[in-house]
């Protein structure tokens, strides 16, 4: 059976770090409410010389570099965003115009749970046999749409970017499971008004409108906490998996709290659960793909690592997929490349072995 392994993953984040010491001079909170409540120190934002399109090209082109393909080979560019620097035309064609090529390219969009949404789409492109490379962005600007003079969401939010590469293997790598699912009722508690075809019909009113992030905090706390466990346990059930088979949670960092609860859900110790929402915040998509580039640069992953990646965000929505490490049985040379050889299983496709760690 044909897998999608992850062959390549890069990350980027705004320069620009936005601590809690400088929101106690913008709004009335503290930094031990937001530690306490969060888990959060420091996020970074984007400046006026950063985009949506910067992050997710920095990120994708470290991604390809360390797949050791060009943007040339790729099939397809699926970016998870909620964000994209406009609607017309995609997030995903704004990204190919930087890297090049001419892959098929669309958005997908799941907020917080975008990368994992466009995780699983992006495998079944390859599962299927339609394609063997394509690059999966998630990324998110949701800083450029909070509102710096309420405290109950300015101090959540971080920027950033973070991309895979996934390829063709006949070992079984990448996406074992997958459990995607939504609340759409719950819309109301996590959104974006007015960032859309639906405006304010007054004229008058509409140049003086900002599309400002709203939330009901404790109502999408209460909802991370049942489904983050939930659907992590879900995706390890499904892949055939125990918790004790587990070496590594990547959940989505939006509060140390929500994380520690899926921690204890699945029975994992902390050591076990990357965690990063101390230093970025809530990332939205791009939270998932930049906790995994951490953990590798770690070495806290290593061929044949069982991973479990959840996130939940607005839509409600919600995602989970356990992850099998490594890039065994990818084709690594020209020949093996254009299908007319196939690697020998465990090797690297130019006949080397698998080295034990990426
Ligand atoms: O990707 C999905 C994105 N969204 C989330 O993940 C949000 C999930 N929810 C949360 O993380 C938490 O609900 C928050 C961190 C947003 C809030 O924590 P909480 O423990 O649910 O606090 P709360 O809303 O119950 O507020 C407690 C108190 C209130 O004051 P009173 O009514 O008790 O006097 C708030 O007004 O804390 C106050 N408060 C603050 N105080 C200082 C709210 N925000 C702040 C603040 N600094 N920034």
């Amino acid at each position: 059976m044909r897998h999608a392994a992850i062959t390549g993953w890069g990350m980027a984040v705004p320069d620009r770090v936005l601590t809690n010491a400088d929101l106690e001079r913008m709004v009335e909170t503290s930094d031990e409410w937001i530690v306490g409540r969060t888990g959060i120190k420091e996020r970074r934002i984007v400046g006026p010389g950063d985009s949506t399109t910067s992050l997710a090209t920095a990120a994708s082109r470290l991604a390809l570099d360390r797949a050791g393909i060009t943007a040339d080979e790729l099939d397809l560019i699926i970016v998870g965003t909620c964000t994209p620097d406009q609607f017309l035309v995609s997030q995903a064609c704004l990204v190919q115009a930087e890297l090049g090529g001419n892959a098929g390219a669309f958005d997908l969009g799941a907020a917080c749970s975008g990368f994992v949404y466009a995780l699983a789409t992006g495998s079944q492109f390859i599962q299927s046999g339609l394609y063997r490379r394509v690059l999966v962005v998630g990324v998110d600007t949701l800083t450029r749409f909070v509102d710096y003079a309420d405290r109950t969401t300015c101090i959540l939010f971080g920027d950033g970017a973070g991309a895979v590469v996934l390829e063709a293997t006949d070992e079984q790598r990448g996406l074992l499971s997958t459990v995607l699912g939504a609340d759409g009722a719950g819309h109301k508690h996590l959104y974006i008004p007015g960032w859309g075809a639906l405006v304010p019909e007054s004229a008058e009113l509409f140049p003086e409108y900002r599309p400002y992030l709203q939330m009901n905090g404790q109502e999408v706390f209460r909802f991370a906490v049942r489904v983050m466990g939930d659907a992590a346990a879900e995706a390890v059930e499904k892949a055939g998996l125990t918790f004790a088979d587990i070496d590594m949670l990547i959940p989505h960092q939006a509060n140390l709290r929500i994380i520690d609860a899926a921690a204890r859900r699945l029975d994992l110790p902390r050591d076990k659960v990357w965690v990063n929402v101390d230093r970025y915040g809530n990332t939205s998509a791009a939270s998932i793909p930049i906790a995994l580039c951490e953990a590798e640069a770690a070495g806290r992953l290593h061929e044949g690592a069982n991973v479990v990646f959840v996130a939940f965000g607005g839509g409600l929505s919600w995602a989970a997929g356990a992850v099998r490490w490594g890039t065994a049985g990818v084709c690594r040379d020209a020949a093996c490349r254009d299908g007319s050889r196939k690697p020998e299983a465990g090797t690297t496709g130019t006949g080397e072995r698998e080295p034990g760690r990426l």
